[in-house]
């Protein structure tokens, strides 16, 4: 089963994908941008103000190709519970919104280009936070914490939630960290009871 985290940037989600660790020990722990050299080029174009919003895109697409093959499709036929740090709807929220204006209905493009290929999670957890908090929370350290995209990037989510509604749990993110965890771990307890 493929489980993803989701939400913007300061939601607390690698924190509660990080507790997660201690509850499932046996579990396939993964993120995106991953750590191989296709995400190191990743973070350079996320570091990189001026990089071309297009060829981002297909760099973040690069990265998760690489990672459905060596690590998210070899753990699901091992059977393994797989726990994701963001996944295709980061892709589709964030550069949906970074290539508003150039490309014409940019989310279906997006999910276009990855339906050939990609993995659909069986449940994803959207981590609910306004963009302000999210903001004050991130530290706005890098492009894509700003308060105008990220509300652009959160209207986008609830676009994908309305798109597959039995597809995502959503998670209010404001409550603090112990909570949201507790919210989370529910949320595994269930799905993985209905399994
Ligand atoms: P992180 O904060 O979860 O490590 O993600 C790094 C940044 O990259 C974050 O601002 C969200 C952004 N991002 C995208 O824009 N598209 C993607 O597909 C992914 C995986 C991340």
């Amino acid at each position: 089963m493929l489980v993803t985290l989701e939400g913007l940037d300061g939601s607390g989600k690698t924190t509660v994908w990080e507790a997660l660790h201690d509850t499932y020990p046996d579990a396939t722990f993964t993120r995106e941008p991953t750590n191989s050299w296709y995400g190191d080029v990743v973070n350079r174009a996320i570091d990189d103000d001026d990089s071309d919003s297009l060829a981002e895109l297909f760099l973040f697409i690069a990265d998760h190709a690489d990672h459905l093959e060596r690590v998210v499709k070899p753990a699901l036929r091992d059977g393994d519970l797989v726990i994701s740090d963001r996944f295709s709807d980061s892709r589709y929220a964030y550069q949906g919104a970074t290539l508003d204006g150039r490309i014409k209905r940019p989310m279906e493009y997006i999910r276009g280009v990855h339906q050939p290929f990609t993995v659909q999670p069986d449940v994803t957890i959207y981590l609910d936070v306004d963009p302000r908090t999210a903001m004050q929370r991130s530290g706005a350290t890098n492009k894509f914490e700003q308060s105008k995209y990220l509300t652009k990037v959160q209207q986008n989510y609830e676009q994908l939630i309305e798109w597959q509604p039995e597809r995502f749990v959503r998670v209010d993110a404001t409550k603090s960290p112990e909570e949201v965890l507790d919210r989370v771990e529910d949320v595994f307890e269930t799905i993985l009871a209905d399994e």
